[in-house]
Formats: structure tokens, C-alpha cells, sequence
């Protein structure tokens, strides 16, 4: 199929808490939107790209995907809201494009072979696909006022995390229709009534929010000198 990445790099960062937006920082050289490129670049099959980013910043980031595809790709301003940005994306969608794979600039360290077992795993499917891990903490239940509930069964539970895969009519047929605010995209799908399947997600696929994980990944790219 043709594939298409939506690389979501329009939120400002405000838990990174750096001057620039957090797709625009550096770690160890590249950007943080740069290493998502370069992990998109890498796939098997190829794939196009269309990049959301702040407004400010489409000649810029423009300039960037250049460099690093060879070739000029969309890049569209993003929105408000993550969902706003995702929607800016997917109406720059080629007419032809039939698995749309949307990821978050802001999980630089994710590797192509998770891209490419996405898209593997729409194609055999027929429907939507997210990346997930197990959750290795003890989960609770708290109230609003701190009181400690029921320990909730993890092996019912799994942290998901991008790139997210959709055909692509139903990932459009889903915002279409879409009347909450979801964090990601297979929210909405499953609003949609659409199915959706996790497979088994990377621990490098982990999102930069805090500056700790910035320094998380600095150290998983640089390991320590003796
Ligand atoms: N994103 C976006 N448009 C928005 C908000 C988020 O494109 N209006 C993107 C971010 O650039 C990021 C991904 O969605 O790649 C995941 O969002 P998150 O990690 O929350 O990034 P920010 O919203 O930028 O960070 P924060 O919530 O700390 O402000
Ligand atoms: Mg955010």
C-alpha cells in the first residue's frame, strides 16, 4: 500500500520547559524533529512524509525535511490541540495514500522497525494498529482526594505509545466524525466504532515530555565514558 507518516511537532513543550518548541531542540546535534525524519527515512517501505509544526515554523521545518528526504515534502501549520494538529496533517494527505501511520516528533529515539511492523500489521488487518507495552508499576485506583481504591489488574492494561496506524478512510471517516478530544488517535477510532489491535511496542519509542527524558535519551544515545 501507500503509506504516509504524519509527524505531529506542533506543540509548544511546555513540561520541557525549553525556549524553543520541543520538536526544535537539540539532542546530541539532530533536533528532536530531525531524528523523527531520519527514523521515517529508514523504513523499509517507503513512505511519504507530511510534518506539523508551529506556524512560525513551516519555512523552517520545510528546509529541514529537504535535507533530509531530498526532495521537498508538506509541511502544514498544526493546531491548539494535538487532535487539531493531526487534522492539519491528514488534510495534506496525497489523494492516493491508503495506510496513514501518525507519530509524535516528541518520540525521537523510535526505531524505522517499528514503523515498518505498523504498517505490516495494517496491511494484514484491514484496520487500526498501535504499538504497546506492558505496564511493569502496580496501578491504583485513587480518589480525587488521595485515597487509595483497588489495585487495578496490569495484564488488562498497556501503555501505548506512536506510530499509530489506520486504513486510511477510516482514520478520516473517524475525525470526521469526531466529537471528544482524545490524547490519541486510536481514541477516536474506537469512538468511530472502528477496530484496533496493539502490537508489541519499543522501549526507545518512549516520549520526551520532561527534561528528564531528554537526559534519558542523551544517555541512551551517548553511553557513559569510563
Ligand atoms: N502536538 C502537536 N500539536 C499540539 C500539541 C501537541 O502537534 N497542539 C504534538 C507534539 O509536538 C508532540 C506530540 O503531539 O510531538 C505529543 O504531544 P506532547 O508530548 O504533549 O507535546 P507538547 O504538547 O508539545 O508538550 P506539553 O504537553 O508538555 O506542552
Ligand atoms: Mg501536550
Amino acid at each position: 500500500p501507500r503509506v504516509a507518516v504524519v509527524v505531529v511537532a506542533a506543540g509548544s513543550g511546555t513540561r520541557l520547559g525549553a525556549e524553543l518548541p520541543k520538536a526544535f531542540v537539540r539532542l546530541d546535534g539532530p533536533t528532536l524533529l530531525e531524528r523523527s525524519l531520519y527514523a521515517v527515512r529508514g523504513m523499509r517501505h517507503a513512505a511519504d512524509a507530511v510534518l506539523v509544526v508551529p506556524a512560525g515554523r513551516v519555512e523552517e521545518a520545510s528546509a529541514i525535511a529537504v535535507a533530509v528526504f531530498g526532495r521537498p515534502v508538506s509541511v502544514v501549520p498544526g493546531g491548539a490541540t494535538r487532535q487539531q494538529s493531526v487534522a492539519a496533517g491528514l488534510a495534506a494527505l496525497a489523494d492516493d495514500v491508503e495506510v496513514v501511520l501518525v507519530h509524535d516528533a516528541a518520540r525521537a529515539l523510535t526505531p524505522s522497525r517499528l514503523f515498518d511492523a505498523v504498517v505490516a500489521a495494517v496491511a494484514e488487518t484491514g484496520h487500526g494498529v498501535i504499538p504497546g507495552l506492558p505496564v511493569s508499576d502496580t496501578i491504583k485506583r485513587v480518589a480525587a482526594d488521595g485515597t487509595v481504591h483497588e489495585t487495578v489488574d496490569r495484564s488488562a492494561l498497556a501503555a501505548v505509545q506512536t506510530p499509530q496506524g489506520f486504513p486510511r478512510d477510516q482514520l478520516l471517516a473517524a475525525y470526521a466524525a469526531a466529537t471528544t478530544d482524545e490524547t490519541d488517535d486510536a481514541g477516536l477510532i474506537a469512538a468511530a466504532g472502528f477496530a484496533v489491535t496493539v502490537v508489541p511496542g519499543e522501549a526507545l519509542a518512549f516520549k520526551i515530555t520532561t527534561p528528564h527524558d531528554l537526559q534519558r535519551a542523551h544517555d541512551l544515545i551517548a553511553p557513559p565514558s569510563q
